[in-house]
């Protein structure tokens, strides 16, 4: 079966994979994804064996994202058995039940199984896949409308977790890579994009938001670890600030077709760059 994402993920790259795949180093060391999200490219270089005898590593900054990773990794009988629970269960007022448990007071006692149930099952049924919180953290996005949805891709979830065995997964603000990457390993960011318009508000993934001065700081951090010695590609959208920002690198237009938008005309294709160290 083919490897891909366990999640849906706004932002996700399988339709940019070709784009990537062409620009990844021939040779490296390490490899890092800092702004992992669903995973598109992580699990795409898996498929292919490009990562055969690498020390990979996974961060992002939401902590019920990088849980789920975890669980798949450790736990994924446990996890299964608990997805097709609520798989059973699945109805308006479950949905409802479990999207409010961020809500109650013993939320963190819950088992990190039953949050990384909770997470997936959410991201299989919400609107668009959408990972949306309110500004006291609580996950605030609405049931979608899917007739049968796919709660529980148990051969995917075992697949996934026998290729994350070694992987390094850790909560983090992407410039932890700061800490750890040396001359010569991968660094793929893919970060919140930079708005094409003022309505185009699709910066938030969690509670803090990616603007202007996150780009800026995130363009510093390229800059340093190109200097370091490592192979840095990172896209964002095709924007006049987003280009000056890395004007002193190589910046390729690519087309990308957009799968989660919430306005339809959103969606389709459009222009996005790519940016590399060397
Ligand atoms: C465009 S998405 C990545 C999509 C991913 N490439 C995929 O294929 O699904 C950006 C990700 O960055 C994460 N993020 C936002 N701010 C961050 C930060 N300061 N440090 C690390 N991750 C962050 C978000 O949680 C989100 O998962």
């Amino acid at each position: 079966m083919s490897l891909k994402p366990f999640v849906k993920w706004a932002g996700g790259k399988r339709g940019l994979l070709p784009e990537l795949l062409a620009r990844v180093p021939e040779t490296f060391n390490n490899y890092w994804e800092p702004f992992v999200g669903g995973g598109a490219l992580f699990f795409e270089l898996k498929q292919r064996g490009l990562l055969e005898g690498k020390q990979v590593n996974l961060l992002d900054s939401n902590a019920e994202l990088i849980n789920a990773y975890q669980v798949v990794q450790s736990a994924p009988e446990a996890l299964i058995a608990q997805l097709q629970q609520f798989q059973a269960q699945h109805s308006e007022t479950f949905f409802y039940q479990v999207r409010a448990w961020d809500r109650e007071s013993d939320f963190a006692n819950r088992s990190s199984v039953e949050r990384a149930a909770r997470f997936i099952y959410l991201n299989k049924t919400c609107f668009n896949g959408l990972y949306r919180v309110n500004q006291s953290g609580f996950f605030n996005v609405p049931m979608g409308r899917y007739k049968r949805p796919n709660i529980c891709d148990a051969e995917l979830l075992l697949k996934v977790s026998e290729v994350l065995q070694g992987v390094g997964l850790k909560v983090a603000d992407y410039s932890a890579v700061l800490n750890g990457a040396e001359a010569g390993d991968f660094v793929y960011f893919d970060p919140p994009y930079d708005p094409v318009s003022k309505t185009a508000n699709f910066t938030a993934y969690g509670a803090a938001s990616f603007l202007a001065d996150e780009q800026r700081a995130l363009a510093d951090v390229f800059r340093q670890l190109s200097e370091l010695g490592c192979f840095v590609l990172l896209s964002n959208s095709d924007t006049p600030f987003i280009c000056e920002l890395y004007a002193q690198y190589r910046v390729e237009r690519v087309l990308m077709r957009r799968v989660i938008n919430s306005l339809a005309r959103g969606r389709g294709e459009v222009f996005e760059v790519l940016i590399f160290s060397l």
